[in-house]
C-alpha cells in the first residue's frame, strides 16, 4: 500500500521499505481506521415509485422472470461505488407478471418484502405460501427456499430489502438452486401468522431459530395495531412507530435485518435525531417532506428512499402518513455498537 502525501514524509523511504514486506505504518492510517465518531456512508436518496413503475413494466415486456432469476430494478445509492441502497443494505422493486413464477431459489442472504401493487400472489417460503397483498411484509429468512408466483391479472411488484452488502463483506456467501421452479407445498397457506400472529405459540420446546417463525405480517393487521398505539402519546422523534417482533423473544425479524412501521398523523414533525443504523423507507400512505442532512425530499406514496447511517433526519407529514421501514439495526445491536443521538425535543 502506497502512502498518499504522508504525515511525516520525511520517514517516506522507511515507508517503502515496510511496504516491501506487507505492512503499514498505523500512525499513517490510525484516523482511517479510528475516529471520535462515524461518517455517514452513502447519500440521502429518493427512487420515485412514478418514475421506476414504467421501467420495471418495459423490463416485464422484455425479460421473463425465469430468465432474469429474479426481475428486479436495483436502487443503487449515488453516494456508494459498490451496488447497494446503503453500505449493508440492498434494496430493488421486483416485478412478477401475470402467470409468472420466479423460481425457487435459496441463499445465506436474508430478505424482506414489502409489498407495493398485487390483484393476487403469493411467496412460498420453507413450505408455506404466503399471501401478497400491498402492504404486507413477508421475511425470507437466511438459507429458507423461496419462490413467487403472481396469480392475479395485473404486475405484482414489490420492495427487496436484503442484507447482501453485509453478508458479502463478511464472507459468508452461499446460494443453491431448487431442483423444481416451484417448492413442495407442505403446509397451509399463511400457516405462520396461524400458529404465532396471535399472541400465541407453541408450547412444546420446538426448536427456535434465529429469526422470527412468522414469514408474513399483514398490513390489515399491522395497521390495526398502529392505528391503536395512535391512541396513546405520540413520540417527538419517531410519532407512532411499531417494530415488526419475533414472537419468540420480542426482538427483530432477523438477525441482521429489522423493520417497522410508523404513523405520522397529518401536519406532524417528527424531531431531528440520528442513529448508527441506515434505514430504507417506504410510503405506504401519505405524502411529506424528510429533511435528511442537508437533504430536503419530497415524498408520494409507493416512494422509497434511504437515510444513511449517522445522518440526522426529520420527517414532516403533509397529510396522515404511514411508513414502512427496515434497517440495519438488528446486526448493530448483536455487535453492541448501536448508538442513537436524541438532542431534547
Ligand atoms: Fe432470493
Amino acid at each position: 500500500m502506497m502512502i498518499k502525501n504522508p504525515i511525516h514524509p520525511h520517514l517516506a523511504d522507511a515507508y517503502k521499505e515496510m511496504g516491501k514486506h506487507s505492512t503499514i505504518p498505523l500512525w499513517e492510517i490510525y484516523h482511517l481506521l479510528v475516529s471520535n465518531e462515524p461518517k455517514p456512508m452513502g447519500d440521502p436518496n429518493l427512487w420515485r415509485y412514478s418514475d421506476l413503475r414504467p421501467l420495471l413494466l418495459d423490463a416485464g415486456n422484455k425479460i421473463s422472470a425465469e430468465e432474469a432469476e429474479r426481475r428486479v430494478l436495483a436502487l443503487k445509492n449515488p453516494g456508494l461505488e459498490r451496488p447497494g441502497i446503503a453500505q449493508t443494505l440492498f434494496a430493488g422493486l421486483q416485478l412478477v407478471m401475470p402467470g409468472e413464477i420466479a423460481p425457487a431459489h435459496r441463499h445465506t442472504q436474508g430478505a424482506i418484502r414489502f409489498v407495493l401493487e398485487s390483484t393476487g400472489g403469493y411467496t412460498a417460503v420453507e413450505g408455506e405460501r404466503c399471501t401478497m397483498q400491498r402492504g404486507d411484509f413477508i421475511t425470507t429468512p437466511s438459507w429458507c427456499w423461496h419462490d413467487h408466483e403472481n396469480t392475479g391479472d395485473g404486475p405484482m411488484i414489490w420492495l427487496d430489502g436484503l442484507d447482501v452488502p453485509l453478508v458479502n463483506f463478511l464472507g459468508g456467501k452461499f446460494a443453491e438452486e431448487n431442483e423444481t421452479d416451484q417448492q413442495p407445498i407442505f403446509r397451509s397457506d399463511n400457516a405462520s401468522v396461524a400458529t404465532y400472529g396471535t399472541g400465541l405459540r407453541p408450547f412444546n420446546g420446538a426448536e427456535q431459530k434465529p429469526y422470527s417463525p412468522i414469514f408474513r405480517y399483514p398490513y390489515d393487521r399491522s395497521r390495526a395495531a398502529l392505528m391503536e398505539m395512535a391512541q396513546g402519546t405520540i413520540d417527538p422523534y419517531l410519532g407512532h412507530k411499531m417494530i415488526y417482533a419475533n414472537p419468540n423473544d420480542g426482538g427483530h425479524v432477523l438477525p441482521t435485518i429489522s423493520a417497522f412501521l410508523q404513523y405520522l398523523p397529518k401536519g406532524f414533525e417528527t424531531t431531528a435525531w440520528r442513529s448508527t443504523e441506515s434505514t430504507v423507507f417506504s410510503v405506504v400512505e401519505g405524502s411529506g417532506i424528510v429533511r435528511a442532512g442537508d437533504t430536503e425530499i419530497r415524498f408520494e406514496e409507493s416512494d422509497t428512499f434511504v437515510v444513511p447511517n449517522w445522518t440526522a433526519y426529520q420527517i414532516t407529514a403533509d397529510t396522515d402518513a404511514v411508513l414502512f421501514s427496515f434497517s440495519d439495526r438488528a446486526a448493530q445491536e448483536k455487535l453492541g455498537i448501536f448508538r442513537e443521538e436524541k438532542p431534547a425535543a
